[in-house]
């Protein structure tokens, strides 16, 4: 399927009331053949307006960060656990997790990435258990079907915190190496 086709199924989605309480569906957007797709946790209040996923302040920061390590626009597609920004920005549940779950293997079906690149613990969660962030950040894991997952801390995290700042650009940094690799291998 298509990714845009597959976008629009997203947007008429009722799995979960969490579409009850949304101005959009925030279904993600990048290359339809990007290498790295990065998951975040849910679309926030700007998301949520403009249908777009981290275009608000984490946002903004997340996508200045992998412009300065220089990963082409097409190259990456961004996205979210959850398709719709929980009420009040809240945690997503466990049970929306579980609705949504089903759109985001599609999608990573249909882009095929190398990289799954995690912002997040509810993201994280998603793909790698019995790990805590504040010790696997930044590592790189290859998976059985021979994807590579690296979790990275949620940009929100660092916005006030130039310490924290440092840390996600020096994690962010291994991924063009990453890439570098992966292109040398094939
Ligand atoms: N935070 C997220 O996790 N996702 C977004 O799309 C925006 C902010």
């Amino acid at each position: 399927m298509k990714l845009d086709v597959l976008n629009d199924k997203i947007r008429k989605c009722k799995k979960c009331p969490l579409h009850e309480s949304i101005t959009n569906y925030v279904p993600g957007e990048g290359g339809e053949k990007a290498r790295i797709f990065f998951i975040g946790e849910g679309p926030g209040e700007a998301e949520d307006k403009q249908g777009r996923p981290f275009v608000g302040r984490s946002g903004q920061f997340l996508r200045e960060m992998i412009d300065q390590v220089g990963i082409e626009a097409d190259d990456y597609f961004i996205g979210n656990v959850v398709k719709c920004r929980p009420p009040n920005n809240r945690d997503p549940k466990p049970e929306e997790i579980a609705a949504c779950s089903g759109w985001l293997k599609q999608q990573l079906e249909t882009i095929g990435p190398k990289v799954i690149v995690t912002l997040g613990r509810y993201s994280m969660d998603r793909f790698l258990s019995g790990v805590t962030i504040s010790k696997c950040h930044g590592r790189i894991f290859k998976r059985k079907d021979g994807m590579y997952i690296m979790p990275l801390y949620h940009p929100a995290v660092a916005l006030y915190s130039p310490a924290q700042k440092e840390v996600l650009m020096n994690d962010m940094k291994r991924l063009p190496v990453l890439l570098k690799y992966l292109e040398d291998q094939s």
